[in-house]
């Protein structure tokens, strides 16, 4: 990357305590704890409690990043929220989370890159910190994906939960912090992740309604074909842009889809487990939120120390995709 460095200052999370668990999921549709285990890692995510939206998620996890970089809200320049659960339409999330934090001269927008988004809200947030333009940034990604999910559809709701990760970004030391990004989209996918009405071109009425398209439509099997081709594509592409190997590596962050697609991911970098972070199997997929908050757990938990080398890699909804490489 070009310009000053930057890296990651501190980071938190915030899951909502309500547990949704596969024996709740098995009273709510056809399945079972064995078929879900099975064919996707997940054994329970978390709920948002009905009061809360995605802001307040998002600023929970913001306030513990902020604490663990030792910057207060009103240094912030720049905030970016990446979410596809707006609190509303607009303003944008960002707007009320900067409202709430009292980050009262940061520039505030929202990203909608599906879950890819952190990883696009880290590029943009790492440019402009790197130019000069901006000292601090905040990037969260945070979802509530449980106000989007049809509890009926039993393809698509054993999946999702709610989550929100955050990461204060500023300048660091040479030779630390992002080495590359890799950033991609393929709209010719559109059609296999999506949510149809609401928008300008199939506004809320109550046909939408009737017809459950305010929900999330997935074709799973042509997602997870395209999941294991990326995620593998776009770290090793991330990896030769930072001039690394896949050897390089001490710790891969994936998004946190299906336990089986980050296994693919891992066979694909020649990396064992435990040279990553996995906790599908307590949040499912928090669409922008999983990777900051599994890198957040990783680095409460010590699994990251100074100069380690981590790989973040993520793919969603658009389609798109996203990589980076950086130095802790
Ligand atoms: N419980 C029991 N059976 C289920 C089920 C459930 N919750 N959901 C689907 N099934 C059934 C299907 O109806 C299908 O039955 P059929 O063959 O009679 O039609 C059967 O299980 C197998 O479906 P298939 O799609 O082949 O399963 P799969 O192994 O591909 O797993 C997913 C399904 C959704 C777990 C998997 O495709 C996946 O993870 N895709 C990626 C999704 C993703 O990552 N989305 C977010 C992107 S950010």
């Amino acid at each position: 990357m070009n310009g000053f460095p930057v890296g990651i200052l501190g980071t938190g999370m915030y899951a909502p305590e309500r547990r949704l668990t596969n024996q709740e999921l098995e009273t709510m549709v056809e399945t079972s704890d064995e078929w879900i285990v099975s064919r996707t890692g997940i054994r329970e995510r978390r709920i948002a409690a009905p009061e809360q939206a995605t802001s307040d998620l998002a600023y929970e996890a913001s306030l513990k990043a902020l604490a663990a970089a030792g910057i207060s809200a009103d240094q912030l320049d720049l905030i970016i929220v990446a979410t596809i659960t707006p609190d509303m339409f607009f303003p944008s999330t960002a707007c009320i989370l900067q409202e709430k934090l009292g980050a009262k001269k940061a520039a505030a927008f929202d990203l909608s890159a599906a879950c890819s988004g952190f990883i696009y809200g880290l590029a943009n947030a790492a440019g402009f910190i790197a130019t000069g333009a901006y000292q601090y940034a905040l990037v969260v990604g945070a979802d509530c994906l449980s106000r989007i999910t049809d509890y009926t559809d039993r393809n698509t709701c054993i999946l999702f939960g709610d989550g929100a990760g955050a990461a204060v970004l500023g300048r660091v030391p040479e030779g630390r912090g992002f080495r590359s990004f890799e950033l991609g989209a393929d709209g010719s996918g559109g059609e296999l992740l999506n949510i149809r009405g609401g928008g300008s071109r199939l506004p809320a009425s109550e046909k939408t309604i009737a017809e459950r398209n305010h929900y999330i439509y997935m074709n799973g099997r042509e997602v997870f074909k395209f999941a294991v081709r990326v995620m593998g594509n776009a770290a090793e592409e991330a990896l030769r842009k930072a001039g690394l190997g896949k050897e390089d590596i001490d710790l891969l962050v994936p998004h946190q889809a299906n336990i089986r697609i980050i296994q693919s991911a891992l066979e694909r970098l020649n990396l064992p487990e435990d040279k990553c972070l996995i906790n599908v199997d307590r949040y499912g997929n928090m669409s922008a939120a999983s990777i900051p908050v599994a890198l957040a757990e990783a680095v409460e938990e010590g699994h990251v120390r100074e100069g380690d080398r981590l790989v973040l890699v993520g793919f969603g909804g658009g389609l798109t995709w996203g990589a980076s490489v950086l130095v802790w």
